[in-house]
């Protein structure tokens, strides 16, 4: 039996170096928070793109997590930002002060760059667009990433690529499909509507290019902020990540060892898998499942891992 060493972090004890193996009952074990699939209709829409992995049916549960915290946050981190919807919830309903932002990608970096510094050209472009597959292949037809106009591409790009994938290898989406083709993926008063949204909170949202382990590490030691963690997952056969996005390789292990040391609440979002399960596990950390439909319409579980129990609560936000 390898020795236990106690540590306090976040005002949780949890257990460091126990070689600790999930058994196929601790994962029934873990509670469920509700027994119906969020309707993401009854849900604000705040971010423009149609994320892979995008979070928006889980936002009536982080809601109830940052209501349920013992401090308001001062700032909601989110290291691993795609459509950065649990940042724009967290500030535009209230719930922290501000946010900070980072992401690997650069046309998603750029694209956040310019909804938050130049909404308004950004928002006037996508209004005066007209999506025909010629104007569409003209835009992608661009190079550089940088200024609205690489911002406008990648929004494009994310609107008519089949599943909002904007990695090498993603297709665009069937053209005349509903005898509409990409026009029925082209809400432009609605993108530009939450375009300038963002540019109104432009003093409260900062964001960063890079690596989100860095923005983990500058926020450790602020007890007034709140982690959201929704990482891209490719391990343990979970390869939808690879497609998905341009960035996917994380070490996880690492990532669980630095959200053990921040002094702030965190939640961090995965796939229901073994690995990761074991992995909170045996640093102390709270596991909760949220029902969640597939693309394939398929009713799945994601695992939340939390600093803080979540209680299970039914019958809120909710609907089949
Ligand atoms: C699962 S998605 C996040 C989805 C987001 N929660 C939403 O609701 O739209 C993961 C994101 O992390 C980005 N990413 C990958 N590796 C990264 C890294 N080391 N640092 C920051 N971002 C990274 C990917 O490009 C992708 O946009």
């Amino acid at each position: 039996m390898p020795a236990t060493r106690e540590v306090g972090v976040n005002g949780l004890g949890f257990r460091d170096g126990v070689e600790a193996r999930v058994e196929p009952r601790d994962v029934q074990m873990i509670p469920t928070l509700s027994d119906r699939v969020v309707n993401v209709a009854s849900v604000p829409q705040r971010s423009p793109l149609r994320y892979p992995g995008g979070k928006t049916w889980l936002v009536p549960e982080i809601r109830k997590w940052l209501a349920g915290l013992s401090f308001r946050p001062e700032v909601f981190v989110e290291p691993f930002a795609g459509g950065g919807v649990a940042s724009l919830t967290a500030v535009m309903d209230c719930y922290a002060d501000r946010a900070a932002l980072c992401e690997k990608d650069p046309d998603v970096s750029n694209l956040w760059r310019c909804m938050i510094n130049d909404a308004e050209r950004l928002a006037l472009r996508v209004e005066s667009f007209v999506p025909t597959p010629e104007n569409v292949g003209a835009v992608f037809s661009g190079a550089g990433v940088s200024g609205v106009e690489g911002a406008f591409r990648t929004l494009l790009r994310n609107r008519v690529n089949r599943g909002g994938i904007m990695a090498v290898g993603a297709s665009v989406m069937r053209q005349g499909e509903n005898g509409n083709g990409i026009s029925s993926r082209w809400y432009a008063e609605t993108l530009a509507s939450r375009i300038r949204a963002i540019g109104e909170c432009a003093g409260r949202l900062d964001f960063f290019q890079g690596d989100g382990v860095n923005l983990v590490e500058l926020c450790r030691d602020n007890r007034s902020a709140a982690f959201f963690i929704d990482p891209p997952y490719t391990a343990a056969g979970k390869r939808a990540g690879r497609r998905l996005y341009t960035y996917n390789e994380i070490d996880h292990e690492d990532l669980f060892e630095r959200m053990s040391r921040v002094a702030g609440a965190f939640m961090m979002t995965y796939d229901e898998s073994p690995d990761i399960i074991e992995m909170a596990r045996r640093r102390g950390f709270h596991l909760a499942k949220v029902p969640m439909k597939n693309t394939h319409h398929a009713v799945m579980y994601e695992l939340l891992i939390t600093s803080h129990e979540l209680s299970p609560r039914s019958g809120l936000d909710v609907s089949g």
